[in-house]
């Protein structure tokens, strides 16, 4: 699942032919549970779900599942260049640090030639309303071109929640700054068969503006 709208990978293909994922080598970056990766052992393809958390890493191990879990931070990838053949990632890691180029370009330097890696995150454009289902959610209530972090911080101060807002031109140049091709950007429109809300995104909102923005991008 590509995002809360519902697009899935069975019908949005961006990793390319269902059928074809067989054998293939995918890296999963900001895997939480691992829900992908599940999804890509199951079609036969040899996936490796990479966080930096261990706690989710240990909510995948209990779910279950025939694949290597690797807990350590998308920006220094400790695997050999060209180990893999695609890489995915659902709103994982991208939005949660200040150098995205220093992760795409890890990601582009384990995949071998001609690679894709496809990912996921928050539409940009949400970016400038408040994070409401409601009607409240429709009106912009701050910059779209202000690129102040997001900080949630505990009672002694510490951050324990940052999210990165970079516009969507910060985003298709951090792409090609790292050395890969955007062969698409897809935004899930709301299917009428999604009646449900879940944080900020609501078949509401997601009738009038977009609430994901998916990035296909390869290397040569
Ligand atoms: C919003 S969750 C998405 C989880 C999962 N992909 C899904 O669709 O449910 C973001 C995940 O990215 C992970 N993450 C954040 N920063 C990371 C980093 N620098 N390296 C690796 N994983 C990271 C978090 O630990 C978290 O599990």
């Amino acid at each position: 699942m590509w995002g809360p709208e519902g697009l899935d990978e069975v019908e949005a293909e961006l990793l390319g032919p269902q059928e074809e994922l067989k054998g293939k080598e995918i890296l999963e970056i900001g895997a939480g549970a691992a829900q992908c990766a599940r999804w890509l052992a199951a079609q036969g393809a040899r996936p490796v779900a990479l966080d930096l958390s261990h706690r989710q890493l240990q909510h995948a191990l209990r779910i279950g599942g025939v694949f290597p879990l690797v807990c350590a931070d998308a920006g220094a990838l400790p695997f050999a260049d060209g180990s893999f053949d695609l890489a995915c990632s659902a709103y994982g890691a991208l939005p949660f640090v200040a150098d995205p180029r220093l992760v795409l370009r890890e990601v582009r330097r384990v995949l071998r030639p001609g690679g894709r890696f496809v990912f996921s995150l928050t539409h940009p454009l949400r970016w400038a309303f408040p994070d409401e289902p409601g009607p409240e959610g429709l009106s912009v209530s701050s910059s779209y071109f202000d690129r102040t972090p997001y900080v949630e911080q505990d009672e002694q101060g510490h951050a324990v929640y940052v999210e990165h807002h970079r516009t969507l031109g910060d985003r298709v140049r951090d792409i090609v700054a790292s050395g890969f091709r955007l062969v698409d950007l897809v935004e899930p429109e709301w299917p009428a068969w999604n009646t449900s809300e879940w944080g900020g995104w609501s078949p509401l909102r997601g009738n009038l503006v977009p609430g994901t923005a998916i990035f296909v991008c390869e290397r040569d």
